[in-house]
């Protein structure tokens, strides 16, 4: 088959591609599927998932800034039972051969056990995200993702409740990222999801406030590439867990940059606001981006190290 070139198998995960959009890019898959088939994706990230229903910060919630958006939704979504109930089986229903990987955000470790235990029992969830890096809630998020002992426990306690493989989703927002990713091996991660956002800031000049109705939000987009791609690199040196690659994809080239800094996968996040189609062009470019610079397929380059 022509496409196994494009294959990367990583845990619980059979991927006939590398490329799925970000979580909450694409909340649950509903939208994008009014746009292309979602069954090219290699596999799709839901929104972070709470216990309970949250309606999100204050708007506006995003804005455009040079090279990036600013994000600060809050961590809206429908909460657990509702993606258990509604929103997974529709996906289940519709794309029954597409990988799915749910995304947990807690305000305690034992409601990240909580959401993890509940997504276990849909069938169509092949791994989770636990996202700690969450820059927009006042509690939660980074409050656990920047420190190790906490990253450690929570992923343990996680693993230990969950039947699928757990990605540990890092924040840039530390001095050292390799001591969060290290912390969430030792707690027992299947692989590491990074960058999330990097906090950031923009202002009105006629209101001469923030453009953010909460203040400060989350910077994606083509401006944290490089730091995405050093991070990476950095943690590749002292980690082999797969790790899945995101920040500032918005081509082919940037999904071989990304595995060629250590990378196994990668999440496409900012470009989806800019063009919804964004990931299957990205995919239908790679094979030709690939005989340009003479990659047979994505494992020759995959997690390749310098
Ligand atoms: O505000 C948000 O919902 C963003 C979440 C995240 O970056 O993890």
């Amino acid at each position: 088959m022509a496409n196994n070139r494009l294959a990367v198998k990583l845990p619980g995960l059979e991927l006939k591609n590398p490329v799925m959009p970000a979580s909450g890019t694409c909340w649950y898959g509903q939208e994008f599927a009014q746009n292309f088939d979602l069954n090219v994706l290699g596999s799709l990230v839901i929104k972070s998932t709470t216990i309970q229903p949250r309606d999100g910060n204050p708007k506006p919630r995003t804005t455009e800034t040079t090279g990036g958006w600013l994000n600060s939704n809050g961590l809206q979504n429908v909460g657990v039972d509702q993606v258990v109930g509604a929103k997974l089986p529709w996906l289940a229903t519709n794309f029954p051969q597409l990988p799915v990987i749910g995304s947990a955000a807690g305000f305690s470790i034992e409601e990240y056990v909580t959401i993890v235990q509940k997504l276990n029992h849909a069938p169509n969830i092949n791994a989770i995200e636990l996202n700690v890096s969450c820059p927009n809630v006042a509690h939660g998020g980074l409050a656990f993702g920047t420190d190790p002992q906490t990253v450690e426990e929570l992923t343990k306690q996680c693993v230990a409740a969950s039947q699928v493989p757990l990605y540990v989703k890092l924040t840039p927002n530390i001095t050292d990222i390799v001591e969060i990713a290290l912390a969430a091996q030792r707690g027992g991660a299947a692989g590491l999801t990074m960058i999330n956002t990097l906090t950031g800031l923009s202002i009105d000049l006629n209101t001469r406030k923030p453009a953010l109705g909460n203040g400060t939000g989350g910077l994606s987009g083509p401006a944290i590439k490089p730091m995405a791609l050093a991070m990476i690199h950095k943690v590749r040196q002292v980690s082999e867990l797969p790790i899945i690659g995101v920040g500032g994809i918005s081509s082919a080239e940037d999904v071989l940059e990304m595995m060629m800094a250590g990378a196994n996968a990668v999440q496409v996040g900012a470009a989806n606001y800019h063009d919804p189609l964004s990931c299957p062009k990205i995919i239908a470019q790679l094979p030709t981006v690939m005989d340009f610079y003479g990659i047979d397929n994505l494992a020759q380059i995959q997690g390749a190290q310098f």
